[in-house]
């Protein structure tokens, strides 16, 4: 069976890690179900290291807006972390049911990013009142060694100093003290010795093994439907069955590389804004890894999949439910990616 839209009420911090994430926006009304909204101009998200410095002011702005909302506002930052820290460590659970819900190492991990990312963007573009803004993708895949070069902390997130001239307080809201001294820039990321920090970086060393495990998990490994998406997890059962083909790597070494104590733990990821950028290229390889050749290249058609749902914010701050077939079609989301080279698909050729 599919799991339904769980009721964000139902959120055990008692047995599991952390009270914060449950302490979630209540709903007033009815849960809503989400419709697309044809209407929207299409959202171009474009690669994080060549935005300019008007469209960082912009979504610094959209962040600063987002992060003095109260936090009884499910359109906050802070409603907008403790959501995705309620959908981890097993928080949320059905009433009468012993397993809970968790998008994490499952078939579930692509559709519920790419849905919360979904409804962040929706409700910064509100908050801004620019339906057209879309988050920018951090392009860490792509190992161009002619600057500026994508493999280091987009300049967007490495900012102290807040661009946006009607900044709230000088801090950038994209900034993370917590990030690790091994991932200041001109450090670029690595998929391998992520946590090994070796100085100085060997670079060209770096970007042959990342473009060759590129290869590997989104080429040479996830060859069918399901070894992409992550292991089958339906209602009732326990999660954590397998993690998709680029789950646990890159997307993983990632989140460990960027900051170990915000991004390296499930809970508290989404605590730094680099998170959505991150999830955004995870998205947009996603959606590439259907074009490359190969007849089994294709989204998991099982109902349970198809017809899981979750619960989100909208950009009304109200709650609405969403299935997982409904985020499979970007253009039916209004959302595209700016064009990039992917200069790893050949690696093993
Ligand atoms: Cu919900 Cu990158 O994790």
């Amino acid at each position: 069976k599919p799991f339904p839209a769980p009721d964000l009420k139902l959120c055990n911090y008692t047995v599991r890690s952390f009270e914060g994430c449950c302490t979630l926006p209540v709903r007033l009304g009815s849960l809503k179900k989400f419709d697309f909204q044809p209407q929207l101009p299409m959202r171009v998200r474009p690669a994080a290291h060549l935005i300019d410095d008007a469209y960082i002011a912009k979504y610094q702005r959209a962040v600063e807006i987002m992060r003095a909302l109260p936090d009884t506002d499910g359109r906050s930052y802070l409603a907008q972390y403790r959501l995705h820290c309620a959908y981890c460590n097993n928080h949320l659970y059905y009433e009468g049911r012993e397993h809970p819900l968790e998008i994490h190492q499952n078939w579930l991990f692509l559709p519920w990013h790419r849905l919360y990312l979904y409804f962040h963007e929706r409700i910064l573009a509100k908050l801004i009142g620019d339906d057209e803004f879309a988050i920018p993708y951090w392009a860490w895949d792509n190992q161009s060694p002619i600057p500026p070069f994508p493999g280091e902390i987009p300049k967007a997130f490495a900012h102290e100093w807040s661009l946006s001239p009607n900044a709230i307080n000088k801090t950038s809201s994209l900034y993370d003290p917590d990030r690790n001294s091994c991932s200041k820039n001109p450090q670029i990321v690595e998929f391998q010795n992520f946590t090994a920090c070796p100085l100085p970086q060997n670079k060209s060393a770096v970007r042959e093994q990342n473009a060759q495990l590129m290869w590997t998990q989104a080429v040479s490994v996830s060859v069918t439907p399901l070894i992409m998406a992550g292991a089958p997890y339906r209602f009732g059962d326990d999660g954590g069955m397998g993690m998709g083909g680029i789950e646990g790597r890159p997307h993983g070494p990632v989140h460990v590389w960027t900051n170990t104590k915000d991004m390296g733990t499930f809970k508290d990821s989404a605590a730094d804004p680099i998170f959505f950028s991150h999830h955004a290229n995870i998205d947009r390889l996603w959606e590439a890894w259907k074009t490359l050749p190969g007849k089994y290249r294709k989204d998991v058609t099982d109902p349970d999949y198809l017809n899981t749902a979750f619960t989100f914010y909208d950009e009304d701050g109200d709650q609405v439910s969403v299935t997982v077939a409904q985020a499979l079609d970007l253009d039916l989301l209004r959302v595209k990616y700016q064009e990039l080279p992917m200069a790893w698909t050949d690696k093993g050729t």
